[in-house]
Parts: structure tokens; C-alpha cells; sequence
């Protein structure tokens, strides 16, 4: 059966906080159980925008995957590495760089967008403005086929599928395709390749967008095929040549929620973030003090939660009967605002029990992330390096 294969990156720009938690993390950690899936560090975009202080990227690295695994991410379960160990991804990205129209680098919404909230940053430079084509690279050489990421990343996405359409337009017609394609369909099986000759003939004739989404369900539960042969089967399904790329679908990932100290998104940018595996005294001083109600200045002030950066803490982390309470013992200045504080102290101490003991063995042992991270590269690399042979061979670079 096939799997989908999952893919996404994060570039290690400092301590992760909860709103990583909550917004990416935990999403990650039910992917793993679901896909097969390859997590990596994001090093070489770190350094698009970070290239005058490379020093916080490796310290970040490492930090970075501790928080990954203490989040619960499974090196048993999925691919950890770091983009910079697979130098293939550089390799790809040059080559797909050649075939890349710079208007569509210079179209992608965060490159001026970026630019202008970085503003005190020169990134008008050609490794920032190829960024959104290394992130091409790094899906298309796994041929992940989903790739989880927020809102703003889906433009990049987007063209990673138009870069792999053109990819396969300029390289896929090799010498005598037809014929290949016709000898390979052969190997299916006669049941197998006479349902997809018809489901071929129903998309090619009548455009028959079921045909051709049953003709690739067909192929991916078609087991003796070798990776040519899937790759001009893909692409004969749909009347072009092969389908050496194969194209990716975002997963959409819910923009995080999590509200930070002072009631704004938490992000570090804002200073108001609760990190990761944040020491439980830190902790507690950050919630008990926080701002509240401004209308409470003594205790007897009767107060409103929704003018309040604790109550959003109370919606993330509190049952129904503790909210009540909140909106009763506030709205009637029953209870005071440290005693407020106290659930949420409780709550977001609890959730990063289980954190900080997964991550002390790591903190104890470095040496278990450093092979965690080795034995992800030597797996990512391999793949990786399949690929890079299919990408050669079809650009006439394998000099054989
Ligand atoms: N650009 C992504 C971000 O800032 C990180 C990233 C790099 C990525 N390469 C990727 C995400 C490949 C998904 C797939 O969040
Ligand atoms: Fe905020 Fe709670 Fe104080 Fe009301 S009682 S102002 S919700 S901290």
C-alpha cells in the first residue's frame, strides 16, 4: 500500500515557546503516527536571513530538536535531520534554480513582505529571493506529497507545484517514451493494465478528473513496478512525459491560538512568549505577573475577563467549570486575580511536566540527539540521493 509521505521543515532561529506547541508540534506529533513522515531543520533558510550572525543557528539546531523531541516527536517514529547534511537539497536547488523563472520567485507574497518587516536587514539578496526554490527542493527531492505548514507558506507551495510541472514538461520526454511507457503498462498485469488503459483513455478523451484520480490509486497500489516505469506511468496517465517530480499538496495547518502574556499572539517578537521547557519559578513569576482587567485596580473592583489577557490563558487550559468561575468570581469581585492566575499556573506547569522529563535524558546525554539527527540524515540522505540520480539522468548530467 502506498503511504504518504509528509514533509516540513523549521528554521532554528531561537528557543521554541508554546505557541510552537500548540500550533505546530502537536500537529506534528499526530502526523507521525498517521504518515510516514521527515522533520528537519531548516539551517540553510536560518541563514537567508541570518547570514551577518550565523553563530545562534547551530546552538539553535540542537536546542530546537531537544524541543522537538521533548514535544513528543518520535525519532522511532519519524525522520529527524538537519537540510544541511543532505547537501543534495543544494544540489537540486541549483539545478531547479535554472529552470525557474525569476518572475515567479519575485511574484512569491513573502519575499516583499519579508523584506519589509526585516526592513532593518539587507535581504535583497539572491539567497533570500531563492528561498522559496531550496524550499522546492527540499520537498520534491523525498517526493513528499503532503507538506504541513501555515498560511503564509502556501504561495511557496504553490509554486513548488509549478516548478515540478515545468521540471517534468522540460526533462520528462526521454527517447522512445511511448514505447517505454507502453512495455511498462504491460508489467502491471493484464487486469491491472487494461483497467488503466481505460481510465487513461477516459481522462485523455472526456478530461474525466475520477479516471485520473482512479488511474494514480491504481498506480500507487501497483507494488512491481520499478521507480522508472512509476515515473512514465504517472506521466502517460496524463498525456505528458514522465513524472519525475512528483507534485505536493499543503496541509493546511491551523494558524496557533495560543495568546501570549499580554493577550497579543504569543511570538517572540512580542516578548510575551512562555518557552518550551521554561523553569517552573520562571514560569510562575510570568503568569502571576501578568497584566489583567485595568478596571481592577484594588480588589474589590469588580472586573470583565474578556478585557483580560488571563481569561484567553483560561480558554486554552481550563474546564468548563473553572471558567465559571473565572466569569463569576470576576464579573462580582469574588475572587482576586492572583488566586485567577493560580489554575493557569497549574495547568501550563502540568502540560510541561512531561516536557521537561523527556528532554532532561537528552539535556543529560547529548550524544543521544547527535545520533538521533545522524541516523535522520543517513535516511533522508539516501533518499535523497535516489532522486538526485533520477534528476541527473533526466537532465543529461549522469555521464554514464
Ligand atoms: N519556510 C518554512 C517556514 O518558515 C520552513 C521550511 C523550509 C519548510 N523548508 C520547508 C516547511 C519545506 C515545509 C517544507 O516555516
Ligand atoms: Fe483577569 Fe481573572 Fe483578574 Fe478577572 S479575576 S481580571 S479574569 S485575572
Amino acid at each position: 500500500m502506498f503511504v504518504d509521505r509528509v514533509l516540513s521543515g523549521m528554521r532554528p532561529t531561537g528557543s521554541l515557546h508554546l505557541g510552537h506547541y500548540h500550533g505546530v508540534l502537536k500537529n506534528w506529533v499526530k502526523l507521525q503516527s498517521e504518515y510516514e513522515c521527515l522533520f528537519f531543520a531548516a539551517d540553510w533558510h536560518a541563514l537567508t536571513t541570518n547570514y551577518d550572525n550565523p553563530e545562534i543557528i547551530e546552538k539553535s539546531v540542537w536546542d530546537m530538536v531537544i524541543d522537538w523531541l521533548a514535544a513528543g516527536v518520535d525519532p522511532s517514529q519519524a525522520t529527524l535531520f538537519i537540510q544541511s547534511r543532505v547537501p543534495e537539497h543544494a544540489e537540486l536547488h541549483l539545478l531547479l534554480s535554472m529552470m525557474t523563472p525569476l518572475g515567479w520567485l519575485e511574484r512569491v507574497p513573502t519575499y516583499k513582505e519579508q523584506q519589509e518587516k526585516l526592513s532593518q536587514k539587507d535581504l535583497s539578496t539572491y539567497g533570500f529571493l531563492g528561498y522559496p526554490l531550496l524550499q522546492s527542493a527540499d520537498i520534491l527531492i523525498y517526493r513528499a506529497n503532503l507538506v504541513p505548514v501555515g498560511e503564509d507558506q502556501l504561495p511557496h507551495i504553490e509554486m513548488t507545484r509549478e516548478v515540478a510541472r515545468r521540471f517534468n514538461h522540460l526533462y520528462g520526454r526521454e527517447p522512445g517514451f511511448e514505447a517505454k511507457a507502453e512495455a511498462a503498462v504491460k508489467k502491471m498485469g493484464s487486469k491491472k493494465a487494461k483497467l488503466y488503459d481505460e481510465l487513461r483513455v477516459r481522462y485523455q478523451q472526456d478530461g474525466d478528473a475520477e479516471a485520473l484520480a482512479a488511474g494514480r490509486a491504481l498506480l500507487e497500489d501497483t507494488q512491481n513496478l520499478s521507480l522508472g516505469d512509476r515515473e512514465r506511468l504517472f506521466g502517460y496517465l496524463e498525456g505528458g512525459g514522465k513524472m519525475i517530480l512528483s507534485e505536493p499538496r499543503s496541509l493546511l495547518t491551523e494558524a496557533s491560538k495560543m495568546p501570549g502574556l499580554d493577550g497579543q499572539k504569543m511570538s517572540k517578537s512580542y516578548a510575551n512568549t512562555i518557552t518550551l521547557r521554561e523553569d517552573v519559578d520562571s514560569v510562575s513569576k510570568k503568569i502571576r505577573t501578568m497584566p489583567t482587567d485595568p478596571a481592577r485596580i484594588r480588589r474589590t473592583d469588580v472586573g470583565d475577563p474578556d478585557k483580560c489577557p488571563v481569561w484567553q490563558l483560561h480558554q486554552v487550559y481550563s474546564d468548563s467549570q473553572t471558567k465559571d468561575w473565572v466569569q463569576q468570581g470576576c464579573r462580582s469581585a469574588g475572587i482576586g486575580c492572583i488566586e485567577c492566575k493560580g489554575p493557569v499556573i497549574e495547568a501550563v506547569l502540568e502540560e510541561q511536566k512531561p516536557m521537561q522529563e523527556r528532554a532532561r535524558q537528552y539535556l543529560e546525554d547529548p550524544t543521544l540527539v547527535r545520533n538521533i539527527i545522524a541516523d535522520g540524515c543517513e535516511k533522508a540522505r539516501k533518499m535523497a540521493q535516489e532522486t538526485m540520480r533520477e534528476v541527473r539522468e533526466a537532465m543529461g548530467l549522469s555521464y554514464s
